[in-house]
């Protein structure tokens, strides 16, 4: 979708950049995505001013955090995403308080606090992508969930067109689900992190680390686990079992190192990985009579 000049212009003014005519796969960890503009939005302040722009000019649009668990549709897209420019380190520790902006790097948020020894995240070093979308998503790894460590939410909320601060308590946090509302955008968290001397949070890190590296497919593009895991069980072990490993559509393949991620192999289409998805979620209801539910968020045009 284009934006007219116009608007372009009333955007600038609110300090947004406008990207025109960008290709959503390079911003995506799964590199599949179509066409559209891309706003920057430099300053958090301006997120409702902007929104009601968009609204007022009848403008569709999604926000797109780190781009790593999201499939977006192929060709010309109907919308325009928005995006927080990323914030480095965009983190401020005081005491057991941890300030982070959402557009910070997740990783390089567990490592700045673990440099100032603060802990208790080590499980979720190697999940690519920014911590607002974890947090929206409830990320989690070996064991680690942020959810628990949230005090504080600030957020642009759909429902009243304002910035608000929510406290922990009141979201809230399941097995990769929240209470956020879809169209809610994450702007700031504050975490409350155990004290925890560097050297030993390192040495968690590193046995996370090595875990992942053993049994994820890390050089390969993905989206993370595209499936969910059915209660009490494993959908990786049921598509493995499956014999579905190396199974594709086009360039769109189970990987063969970890069954739950799909990988694209060059240059698979949108098309191609929900297709691949179709197919693999049918065999497990064939055989397992289990209805696999999506991890990956798809956004379709
Ligand atoms: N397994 C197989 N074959 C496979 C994959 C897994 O037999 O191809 C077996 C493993 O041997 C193990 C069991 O299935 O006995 C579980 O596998 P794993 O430990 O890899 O965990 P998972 O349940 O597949 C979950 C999260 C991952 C997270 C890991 C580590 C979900 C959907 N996935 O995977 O999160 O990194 O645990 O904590 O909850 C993600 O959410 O994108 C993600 C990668």
């Amino acid at each position: 979708m284009r934006i007219s000049d116009k608007v372009v212009a009333q955007l600038k003014d609110l300090g947004v950049e406008v990207r025109q005519g960008v290709s959503l796969s390079d911003l995506t960890s799964l590199g599949i995505g179509g066409t559209t503009d891309e706003l920057l939005l430099r300053r958090y302040e301006t997120v409702p001013e902007v929104m009601r722009m968009l609204k007022d000019e009848n403008i569709p649009h999604r926000f797109l955090g780190g781009g790593t668990n999201v499939l977006i549709a192929d060709g010309e897209l109907p919308w325009v995403v928005l995006h927080l420019p990323a914030a480095h380190p965009g983190v401020r520790v005081d005491g057991n308080a941890a300030y982070v902006d959402a557009s910070a790097d997740l990783g390089g948020m567990v490592t700045f606090c673990a440099k100032n020894n603060l802990g208790g995240m080590e499980g979720l070093i190697g999940v690519p992508g920014s911590v607002g979308g974890a947090l929206r998503m409830n990320a989690g790894a070996y064991g680690t969930q942020i959810g628990p460590h949230v005090r504080e939410v600030e957020l642009y909320r759909a429902a009243t067109g304002k910035v608000e601060t929510l406290r922990g308590g009141d979201i809230r946090f399941d097995y990769r689900h929240t209470s956020f509302a879809p169209e809610d955008v994450m702007l700031r968290v504050k975490l409350e992190l155990p004290s925890k001397p560097f050297k030993e949070i390192l040495a968690g890190i590193k046995v996370c680390n090595e875990k992942r590296r053993s049994s994820q497919p890390l050089n390969q593009k993905s989206a993370g686990c595209i499936f969910k895991n059915p209660p009490g069980g494993s959908a990786g072990r049921m598509i493995d079992e499956l014999g579905l490993k190396g199974h594709r559509v086009g360039d769109a393949m189970v990987s063969d190192r970890h069954a739950n991620f799909f990988v694209n192999t060059g240059h698979a289409s949108c098309a191609d990985m929900l297709k691949l998805i179709d197919e693999v979620r049918e065999r497990v209801r064939t055989a397992y009579g289990i209805e696999l539910e999506n991890e990956v968020i798809v956004w379709r045009n």
